[in-house]
């Protein structure tokens, strides 16, 4: 890939008021470790893949490294990246180079670029991403406006809990989160004009390895007991010693999850 398809737009976010703020870095590289081990590429790109087949020309919203969307396009393919997360943003760039893309990466929110920046691209992918979620119909509008044929997001779909990547592997007293898909209520956020020709749903699990047993708490203690109250701490504590699993030097944890893929086909 040359240099010259590689397209940076740094910007500083500010999305104070919406409801998914942007991870930061570190957020970000936990994300990164656990999707890598986790099964999610395979079951739910290869039922991708099946469905609509190798793509040439692919806009990418909430891009991550590509997880998914490096298993529907074909090698040459132009592939424009939209990825806030500056320690995302990067491993796309430096990997750019080794794959076999055209890429571009806009580091930047879906809701800063706007139609001077981007141009339609023939298929769209939102995978996993928090535009359907909490701004369905502003976000369908401004995808449908860059999509020339397909597209496509992906949404949880698990009946469990579904913010943190790791919260369906505690129960839910611990885990304190909403339950049940987001697929309903994406829908009926939709008008009849709006609404997705073809729905698909597959199972997957998020997996996470931790080094010792002592990271794992820290992790779960940080993310699910933010005020340290000691009760809970001893609860967590207690949960772990229960069903995190040994294998070899690592212990892991693991969450069921389930994803509908929304299609809507234009041509
Ligand atoms: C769960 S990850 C999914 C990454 C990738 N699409 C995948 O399926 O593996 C969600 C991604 O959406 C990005 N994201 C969150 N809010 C966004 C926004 N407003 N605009 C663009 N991307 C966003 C995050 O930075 C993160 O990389």
């Amino acid at each position: 890939m040359s240099n010259q398809n590689q397209r940076a737009v740094a910007a500083t976010i500010d999305l104070s008021n919406s409801e998914s703020p942007i991870w930061d870095d570190h957020q970000a590289a936990f994300y990164l470790k656990g999707i890598e081990q986790s099964d999610y590429a395979e079951k739910v790109g290869a039922s991708l893949l099946e469905v609509i087949g190798t793509q040439t020309n692919l806009l990418d919203i909430g891009a991550g490294v590509g997880t998914v969307s490096r298993r529907i396009i074909a090698d040459n393919a132009l592939w424009t990246a939209i990825e806030p997360n500056h320690f995302l943003a990067s491993y796309l760039t430096s990997h750019a180079a080794k794959w076999s893309y055209q890429l571009s990466v806009m580091q930047s929110s879906w809701q800063r670029l706007t139609a001077n920046e981007i141009k339609p691209h023939k298929t769209s992918l939102a995978a996993n991403t928090s535009g359907p979620v909490y701004d369905t119909k502003s976000f369908w509008h401004w995808q449908r406006n860059y999509t020339k044929d397909l597209m496509i997001w992906i949404v949880p779909a698990q009946d469990g809990p579904r913010g943190k990547c790791l919260s369906g592997f505690l129960s839910p007293e611990l885990h304190g989160e909403a339950v049940g898909s987001s697929l309903e209520t994406i829908v009926d956020e939709l008008d009849e004009s709006m609404q997705p020709h073809q729905i698909l749903t597959v199972d997957w699990t998020f997996r996470q390895d931790f080094s010792t047993h002592e990271e794992a708490d820290q992790y779960f203690q940080h993310n699910f007991n933010a005020t340290a109250d000691p009760e809970k701490a001893q609860a967590i504590a207690n949960y772990l010693t229960l069903h995190l699993q040994q294998e070899g030097e690592q212990f892991f944890a693991s969450a069921a999850k389930k994803s509908a893929v929304l299609i809507w086909k234009f041509n």
